[in-house]
């Protein structure tokens, strides 16, 4: 085993999605650190791999890193995307976002949903290394259920499961959720990466 690994920083101040991270980063040959406290990058893009790329080559910039950036979030069929790359902003916190994704709803047959995470791996030269897309397709249920996760996960029914994401272990949210199918792509790419230097 190499003493000299490669760092890679998780640009994400969120710390339930850096935990994820670890955990999938796991078996890879790197050193995994999270972003540096008080780096604030604006979210500016229309898309969420626009996100990710400019998070991921704005953290790897300052801090002299490479960096994986994750852009995430909850596209609502019957509210045409919303809250999409808004998810994060939809209202001031998960318990509100939670009911104001539910009223929205109120009235709605529909309840399919999809999460998205587009990750982005950059170097601090500003050059894009890996970029993918995971997508887990669900309902959202009318009850919130399970105390697991973060986010939208008590309200999300993964199709197939019965299960929300709040009642999933990180193994189970692992294997069925959009990071985890994002991150399955970006896996071996970064492994052949890591193996070059
Ligand atoms: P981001 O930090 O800009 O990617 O914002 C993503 C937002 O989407 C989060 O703050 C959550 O509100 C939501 N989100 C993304 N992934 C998940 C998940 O796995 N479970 C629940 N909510 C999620």
């Amino acid at each position: 085993m190499s003493m000299n690994l490669r760092t890679l920083v998780i640009a994400s101040g969120n710390p339930g999605k850096v935990r994820e991270f670890e955990g999938l980063l796991s078996g890879l040959p790197l050193t995994v650190k999270a972003q540096p406290d008080g780096l604030e990058i604006e979210e500016t893009g229309s898309t969420f791999s626009a996100n990710a790329r400019i998070k991921a080559i704005a953290v790897a910039a300052a801090t002299g890193d490479w960096a994986l950036a994750d852009d995430s979030g909850l596209s609502v069929d019957a509210l045409d995307g919303a809250p999409g790359v808004h998810s994060a902003r939809y209202a001031a916190s998960d318990p509100e976002r939670i009911a104001r994704l539910l009223k929205a709803l109120d009235a709605e047959d529909n309840r399919s949903a999809r999460f998205c995470a587009a990750l982005c791996v950059a170097a601090p030269d500003g050059s894009v290394l890996l970029e993918v897309e995971g997508h887990c397709k669900g309902s959202i249920i009318r009850t919130p259920r399970g105390n697991q996760g973060f986010g939208y996960d008590p309200i999300f029914e993964v199709d197939g499961t019965e299960k929300t994401f709040a009642q999933m272990s990180l193994k189970e949210k692992k294997a069925h959720g959009h990071r985890g199918r994002a991150f399955s792509l970006l896996e071996p790419p970064l492994r052949q990466l890591l193996s070059q230097r």
